[in-house]
């Protein structure tokens, strides 16, 4: 069977240095494969993981493999790959599938040999892998134990699988642990979406209108970043709770349809499909930017992005001028692709950290737990805790312990007003 396929294996060298950076700023994740190291949690086991290749996945995959497993692993995103990574990784002998820039016949192909692999435990993220195995290779099945999910669009995913009565095996939204969405979507993905933009543009941020779609996890991390560089941000919504939330905080909040014509830059992150279309690009200024941070690259209308062209240029890497019929260019930023991942390096070593302990320790949690009935479950709240602790640890963080006469007035009702 093939080993691992990769761009170029030359460009390791470089892997292995980016790779070192990253592990220097993951405390939490660089503990738990210590302990991993010790007591092989994952002795035998093959891990058959689909994720963004970066730095930050190396030193997971190193984890895991320290903890006894063998690992398979293809990208999320056909555009999200660090090469020189995919290529220290193959050194390292990890059985990786991965490059940037793949077509989607590519991206499949390398799901494909991941499950080659017979995985015994799935690390998906938006669950390309799960859904693979649950239609094109349902023989490979029988093989899994269980599996993780990594962010919200795969958890939604793997919900409805679950409701329709499909999900044949027991996964882990490990997005829905707090120390994953509250750090890793907010500001995880608030500094490296900013960070892909202004890569991409490097255009001033202070002094524009910056329209974010939706105010989820994701996109107010976006907003909150883009306020504190001086931009003037509007957001869009569609749920009442979170537009009053943005309003209170200071945002201006209006339909897409108000923002377009007053837009200077675009981002959405909302796990939602057409969040930017036809209508909304037929109003929008010459020289508007437009870009995508949420999962698939759907949020925008390439298509219709597409149909009001009359003509296509590269201008620099991760950015493509559209020229419109009126004459209007507008400007789309990886292909309307994850901007964070695509054009910058997705998010910063310290929030993967946390996200990625949680994938390592919810792995050992399925090795380990006894079988399970085909759910998505929730992190178990001890390794939420644990996770927690140990990142306020690295940080030098000590926080206060609650006295005997506390934990006792907290546990009782009698006393009220003194
Ligand atoms: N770029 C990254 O590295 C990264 C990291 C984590 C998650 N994600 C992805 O980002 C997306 C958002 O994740 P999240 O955790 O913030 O989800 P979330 O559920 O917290 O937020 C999504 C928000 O978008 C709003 N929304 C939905 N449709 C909309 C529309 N048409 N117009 C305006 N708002 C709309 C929803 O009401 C919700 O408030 C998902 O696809 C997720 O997988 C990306």
């Amino acid at each position: 069977m093939e080993e691992f396929q990769v761009k170029d294996k030359a460009l390791a060298p470089q892997g292995h240095l980016q790779i070192e950076w990253a592990s220097a700023h993951m405390p939490v994740l660089n503990q738990v494969k210590n302990r991993f190291k010790k007591e092989k949690p994952l002795k035998g086991l093959t891990l058959g993981a689909c994720l963004h290749v970066t730095k930050e996945t190396a030193v997971l995959a190193e984890t895991l493999m320290a903890g006894g497993a063998k690992v398979a692993l293809c990208g999320s995103n056909p555009l999200s790959t660090q090469d020189d990574v995919a290529a220290a990784l193959a050194e390292k002998g990890v059985h990786i599938f991965a490059k940037r820039g793949q077509t989607t016949e590519e991206y499949y192909w390398c799901i494909d040999k991941v499950l080659d692999y017979k995985p015994a435990i799935t690390l998906d993220d938006g669950a390309d892998l799960v859904g693979t195995l649950h239609s094109k290779r349902t023989k490979e099945l029988a093989n899994v134990k269980g599996g993780t999910e990594e962010t919200t669009t795969g958890v939604i995913r793997l919900r409805a699988m679950e409701k329709a009565g499909s999900l044949k095996y027991p996964i882990i939204a490990v997005n829905d642990a707090y120390t994953k969405y509250l750090f890793d979507n907010r500001y995880g993905t608030g500094q490296s979406t900013i960070d892909g933009v202004i890569r991409a543009t490097n255009v001033l941020i202070s002094g524009k209108t910056f329209v974010v779609g939706g105010y989820g996890w994701c996109s107010r991390g976006i907003a909150m970043r883009a306020q504190g560089m001086g931009a003037n941000v509007i957001v869009t919504e569609v749920k009442p709770l979170k537009a009053l939330e943005a309003a209170m905080n200071g945002f201006r909040v209006m339909p897409m349809s108000e923002a377009a014509p007053i837009g200077d830059i675009f981002v959405t992150a909302t796990g939602d499909i057409n969040v930017i279309r036809k209508e909304h690009m037929q109003k929008m200024k010459d020289g508007a930017i437009i870009a995508n941070s949420g999962h698939f690259n759907v949020e925008i209308s390439i298509k219709d992005l597409e149909e009001l062209s009359t003509a296509k240029r590269t201008i620099r890497p991760n950015l493509e001028e559209y020229t419109l019929k009126d004459g209007r260019k507008l400007h789309l930023l990886a292909e309307g692709r994850l901007v964070n991942l695509s054009a910058a390096e997705g998010h910063p070593s310290e929030v993967m950290d946390m996200s990625f302990a949680n994938q390592a320790l919810c792995a050992e949690y399925m090795a380990k737990s006894a079988k399970m009935p085909p759910k998505v479950f929730t992190v178990p709240t001890d390794i939420d805790e644990t996770v927690a602790e140990l990142k306020l640890k690295s940080m030098g963080i000590k926080i206060d312990e609650l006295t005997e006469e506390q934990k006792k007035y907290l546990a009782t009702w009698e006393m009220g007003t003194t």
